[in-house]
């Protein structure tokens, strides 16, 4: 079966999963850290090589503040608790984004996460966070000016050396949960021949069952690149 080399996942509903609850909505995000770990478990279990996770957008700044301060503290406590466990399993954790405009204490958490599992083989796991999909061209164009980089050898293998993410490959299988189907500034440069699956189950609820589905939907996929 062709399982998707890169997998990238748009984790939607945490707050309609709390509202439907009569929670706050924090207690979505909370709720979703344990989506995370099911899906990262059920990545390996299906020899996906790599997972990118949309944790936070460039939008999401318009969120109030206490939600945002709450959502960077929840991945701080949370990698402090998982660093070694991911690290255990083999996992190389990576970040992208803006992550110089996070609060300190995440950038400092995400640096000794990065350099933890730096030599790591097996599962690359990355977390998009103050993350754009603009942004991030507008940032490659910075550093390729900045070194002086003459555009007149500028091509798309070229350009994409100055990504975030450059040493990721072009995104599979693009998931998106809790029923909305759009693309919200995500990888853009990398998701042009990525294949879309939209479910309604909201992020919270999000099972190694369900990744499994869109993995298995993938595969029945005729993929043909713009060629016949
Ligand atoms: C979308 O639900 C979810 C988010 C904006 C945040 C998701 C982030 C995590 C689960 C933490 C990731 C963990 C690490 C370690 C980096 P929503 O709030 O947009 O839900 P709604 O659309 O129902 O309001």
């Amino acid at each position: 079966m062709m399982v998707p080399v890169h997998i990238a996942i748009i984790m939607d509903g945490n707050g309609r999963w709390a509202q439907k609850k009569g929670l706050p909505r924090v207690a979505g995000h909370r709720e979703g850290i344990s989506a995370v770990r099911r899906v990262v478990r059920a990545s390996v279990d299906n020899n996906v090589k790599y997972l990118t996770l949309y944790s936070f957008s460039t939008e999401n700044w318009k969120r109030p503040r206490q939600e945002i301060e709450f959502l960077f503290s929840l991945m701080e406590s949370t990698l402090v608790v998982e660093m070694k466990t991911l690290h255990a399993e083999n996992i190389r954790v990576r970040f992208i984004g803006r992550i110089g405009q996070l609060p300190e204490k995440l950038q400092k958490i995400i640096g000794d996460t990065e350099k933890l599992t730096f030599k790591n083989t097996g599962l690359n796991l990355t977390f998009a966070v103050n993350y754009g999909g603009r942004q991030e061209i507008i940032d490659a164009i910075k550093v390729l000016s900045k070194m002086k980089f003459s555009v007149r050898d500028l091509d798309e293998a070229s350009f994409g050396r100055f990504l975030y993410s450059s040493d990721l490959p072009d995104v599979d299988l693009v998931i998106r949960t809790a029923g909305e189907q759009r693309l919200s500034n995500f990888l853009i440069w990398q998701s042009i021949y990525a294949e879309f699956y939209f479910t309604q189950v909201l992020w919270p609820d999000f099972s190694e069952d369900d990744l499994k589905r869109a993995i298995d939907d993938f595969a029945r996929r005729k993929r043909k690149f713009g060629g016949l």
